[in-house]
């Protein structure tokens, strides 16, 4: 549905952290969200590699069936919790519509996670991804994914992403937050990273932490189909099916490149001094270590 004022609007702060305005306007139905206890919830800073592993939970539960994989696209799958967006689409309301075991997409930082999954216990999957490519990535998906406000240039855009004021807010505060939460909840944590170098390896990890069991050649079958050239291909994946007016491919495709280490084809010297510098800064104290390139 077009409807220009809806589009490029400013982030709105609930609890410190700025998000889409429409999210912000119906919050009381994200926060009274009721999870089921076999929910599986997909957690993540946004261009962490969600699709991607959305896509392969899906092939996971649906045995590697790829006919029934394709049978809606990704984001009616794997619905995106607390994404409200008026005469769009409702997160919430769809799941509700949705038959267990759901798996569930969230972009929220721990904190502002609705209780219902704690109280429940639910599994859950936190795929992160180094800071230099999350900025660029979401850099580029800012242009293209018009519910966010303008981006501006790369250079006002890093500035915003290190201050925590892009949407969903601070990379560094997500990611070591919901780092500390495995210590006390059912929580497998991933890297983009691990997954790009070993994904086989982080399939079976995915499968013990679910207590499945698939035959060797299903994994590889969806191995092969979750592959970064494969899954740009797929159109119930690859995000194409939604309306050029919210997403504009021409701008930018959503599957972009899938590498890991692109921010040196972005990051000027200085920026990277500057940025490491902060980085430091902001990450001291934390366990969490991550490879920006493989
Ligand atoms: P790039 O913009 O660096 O290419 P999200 O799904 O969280 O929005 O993340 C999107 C990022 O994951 C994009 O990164 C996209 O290309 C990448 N991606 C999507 N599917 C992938 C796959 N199968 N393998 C590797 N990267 C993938």
């Amino acid at each position: 549905m077009e409807n220009p004022s809806i589009l490029r609007r400013e982030l709105v702060d609930i609890h410190g952290v700025p998000l889409f305005w429409c999210i912000v306007e119906e919050w009381s139905q994200v926060e009274s969200f009721e999870a089921r206890p076999d929910d599986i919830l997909i957690a993540t800073y946004p261009k962490s590699g969600t699709t991607w592993i959305s896509e392969i939970l899906d092939l996971i539960y649906n045995n590697g069936d790829l006919e029934k994989c394709k049978r809606d696209a990704i984001y009616n799958r794997v619905p995106f919790m607390e994404l409200i967006v008026p005469g769009q689409i409702n997160g919430v309301k769809q799941l509700e519509n949705i038959e267990s075991p759901r798996l569930v997409k969230t972009h929220l930082p721990v904190q502002l996670l609705p209780s219902s999954f704690w109280k429940n216990n639910c599994k859950i999957i936190y795929v992160a991804r180094n800071a230099k490519d999350v900025a660029v990535s979401y850099y580029y998906f800012y242009q293209m994914a018009k519910l966010h406000p303008e981006p501006g240039t790369w250079e006002e855009f890093l500035d915003k992403f290190m201050a925590g004021k892009v949407c969903f807010g601070s990379w560094y505060e997500h990611v070591k937050n919901w780092w500390e939460k495995r210590k006390d909840y059912r929580i497998l944590y991933l890297f983009y990273e691990d997954m790009k170098e070993d994904p086989k390896g982080n399939i079976h990890k995915l499968l013990k932490f679910l207590d499945k069991d698939l035959p060797e050649e299903t994994v590889d079958k969806i191995l092969y189909h979750t592959s970064f050239n494969v899954m740009k291909q797929n159109p119930s994946a690859n995000y194409t099916t939604m309306g050029h007016y919210n997403m504009d491919h021409s701008v930018s495709p959503f599957m972009r490149k899938g590498i890991s280490g692109d921010w040196k084809n972005k990051f000027t010297v200085s920026q990277c001094e500057m940025f490491e510098e902060d980085y430091e800064r902001k990450m001291k104290g934390s366990t969490l270590k991550f490879r920006s390139e493989i």
